[in-house]
């Protein structure tokens, strides 16, 4: 397993680089690459069931505990739905988890993985640690909504001030695209004009995009391109799925080519094109 595992990821990394958030695995044959089928992905789409679904327990994380940058995964582990203490996450953890708790295909967890992996301090791991998300430049980057920069603090934990800075453009009960394309360009140009070590590498431009993507397909069911307000300042706060305030994991499973619409929406949003980071929402130039 081990071996099919690492040259599975090798090829793997090699597309996901050249095409983050945007790769699509349908047409890859996961089983010749060594990873058992995905056909239980949908396995969670009966309304019936959907709409008594209860997460897990949520328990705080302890200070021996790994958590990292993602508010994503960090939740999943709070539930129980990756391993609480937040170590050695492997594919087949990875792929379960992320569907149990937040219904997205195992392929999307795939892709994630071979890109998570890369962050672990052991060279060709097969399993990551959350924490090792957190190590700057290599996935973990600038501009994000909730995390300072790396030049001014540790870029993992939650930031009071860098998420007021990005509620400040949440001005209705529902988030729209428009503006959560507008914060994410507005925490663009803050980095530019203050953090003397700004980066945004091109593998970055596109997780982050990404990253904003995730609003609208697990904080609401994708459906809609908004999200309550509510639910997203809950769930990066607390990295607590926003049940008891009525939000429930969405119905259908997400698939991949769902972020790609969304990125692409948001980046339609905030007028820029795939990869051009140096002008603001407006069009204008950041420098
Ligand atoms: C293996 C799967 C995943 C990996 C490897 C991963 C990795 C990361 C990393 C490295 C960051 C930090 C980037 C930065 O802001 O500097 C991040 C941020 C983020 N992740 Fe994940 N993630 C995964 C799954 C998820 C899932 C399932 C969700 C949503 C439910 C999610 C939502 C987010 C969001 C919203 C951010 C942005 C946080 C911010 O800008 O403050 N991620 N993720
Ligand atoms: C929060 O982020 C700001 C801006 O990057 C930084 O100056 C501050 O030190 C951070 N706070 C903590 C507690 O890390
Ligand atoms: C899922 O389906 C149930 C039953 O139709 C519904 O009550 C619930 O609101 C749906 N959840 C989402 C997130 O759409
Ligand atoms: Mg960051």
């Amino acid at each position: 397993m081990k071996t099919s595992l690492l040259s599975a990821g090798l090829a793997l990394i090699a597309s996901a680089a050249a095409y983050p958030q945007f790769m699509d695995l349908k047409n890859l044959d996961l089983k010749n690459l060594g990873f058992e089928s995905n056909s239980n992905s949908n396995s969670n789409t009966n309304p019936n069931t959907q709409s008594s679904w209860q997460p897990k327990e949520w328990i705080a994380p302890g200070s021996d505990d790994s958590r990292g940058p993602c508010p994503g995964l960090n939740t999943l582990a709070n539930h129980g739905y990756l391993p609480r203490n937040g170590k050695g996450i492997t594919l087949k953890i990875l792929e379960d988890g992320m569907l149990e708790g937040f219904n997205i295909e195992h392929a999307d967890a795939v892709l994630l993985f071979f890109q998570a992996i890369r962050t672990s301090p052991i060279p060709f791991n097969d399993r990551f640690d959350l924490a090792d998300l957190g190590r700057h430049g290599i996935l973990e980057h600038d501009i994000s909504l909730s995390r300072s920069d790396a030049y001014f603090a540790d870029p993992k934990p939650f930031n009071e001030t860098v998420w007021a800075e990005t509620m400040s453009y949440f001005t209705t009960p529902m988030i729209s695209v428009e503006q959560l394309a507008k914060a994410r360009m507005g925490r663009l140009a803050t980095s530019k004009k203050t953090n003397p070590d700004f980066e945004l590498s091109w593998l970055a431009d596109g997780f982050s995009w990404g990253e904003c993507a995730s609003f609208f397909e697990i904080m609401a069911d994708g459906t809609t391109g908004t999200v309550r307000k509510e639910y997203i300042d809950y769930w990066f706060r607390n990295e607590r799925m926003p049940t008891e305030l009525g939000w429930q994991r969405r119905n259908v499973t997400m698939k991949s080519a769902e972020r790609m619409k969304y990125s692409g929406l948001l980046m339609k949003a905030a007028g820029v094109t795939k990869r051009d980071v140096a002008s603001d929402a407006y069009g204008y130039p950041l420098h």
